[in-house]
């Protein structure tokens, strides 16, 4: 399955894609998990958000993603969005013989984290209402209550680059004001915008509230299966990667470049060019 080739390279690549900007979360730690890999991540800015979007639309702008980042070398697939995976993951699994890596709201880890045996659960409204979702309730909730909240709008802020203001800060607290009134003592963030609101989060929330995600535990998976399933791939070896924009990742972007490129640059930590999607990608 290939796609219009815009950049070449004789490496294999690990494709990575999301929404928006919050993939970033979970690329970080791809990165530090896998050094010497080629990245390439999507941001789907132009369709942005996918919380509010029919399952069958975010289905089919995953299915396009992935055609263009194996199109450009990619050999294994991360879902860096837990929206995504619950729309799409299967169908991606059924199409594209790779490993394709999703994630999903940290449910088992907040369970044997909380002490007030209550997690709260934040996370876009189409996570929470998926099939995929509820089967991880019935298969970790155990005796614990979980309570969700949908998060309108803060997809939508981490997009604006907006991680400390007045209007991100408001929305937190309204969104986890109902979750700490029940008891909880333990936050899944359940979508990979969320991770760079967690500063704002603690702050709204208190010290006392553990904050979790799957960021790491999806590198650590995507590392493994590479290992195991992909052992004989071409890799280029970068004996000093540097995090940001360099011969080692490339960024693409469905939206605007400039704002893709000035946006991930902050939250990356250093200066990342975003490239414009093909047009049959979009
Ligand atoms: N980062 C996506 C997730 O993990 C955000 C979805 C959206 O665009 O609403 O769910």
């Amino acid at each position: 399955m290939t796609g219009t080739r815009v950049v070449t390279s004789s490496s294999n690549a690990i494709g990575v894609f999301d929404s928006g900007v919050g993939g970033l979360s979970v690329l970080r730690h791809i990165r530090h998990a896998l050094p010497g890999e080629r990245l390439i991540y999507v941001a789907d800015s132009g369709h942005v958000p996918y919380g509010d979007k029919p399952a069958a639309y975010i289905e089919q702008r995953s299915i396009a993603l992935a055609r263009f980042l194996i199109g450009q070398g990619a050999d294994a697939i991360v879902i860096a969005c837990n929206t995504a995976t619950a729309a799409a993951a299967a169908a991606l699994r059924s199409r594209f013989d790779i490993p394709i890596v999703a994630m999903e709201p940290a449910v088992k880890p907040a369970v044997a984290a909380t002490k007030s045996g209550v997690v709260g659960v934040l996370a876009t409204v189409g996570t929470l209402e998926s099939a995929r979702f509820a089967a991880l309730l019935e298969r970790y909730a155990g005796e614990v209550e979980i309570v969700t909240q949908g998060c309108p709008g803060l997809v939508e802020q981490v997009e604006r680059g907006d991680l400390t203001g007045a209007e991100s800060r408001a929305l937190i607290e309204r969104y986890t004001a109902p979750l700490l009134a029940r008891g909880a003592d333990t936050l899944i963030l359940g979508c990979t915008h969320y991770p760079f609101l967690a500063p704002l989060i603690a702050d709204v929330a208190g010290a006392n509230i553990t904050l979790v995600d799957t960021g790491e535990a999806v590198a650590r998976q995507l590392q493994r299966r590479i290992q195991s399933e992909l052992p004989a791939r071409k890799r280029t070896v970068h004996p000093e990667p540097v995090e940001g924009q360099n011969d080692s990742a490339q960024f693409f972007t469905s939206g605007d470049a400039a704002q893709a490129s000035r946006i991930m640059s902050v939250l990356w930590g250093a200066e990342i060019v975003a490239q414009p999607l093909p047009q049959p990608f979009l």
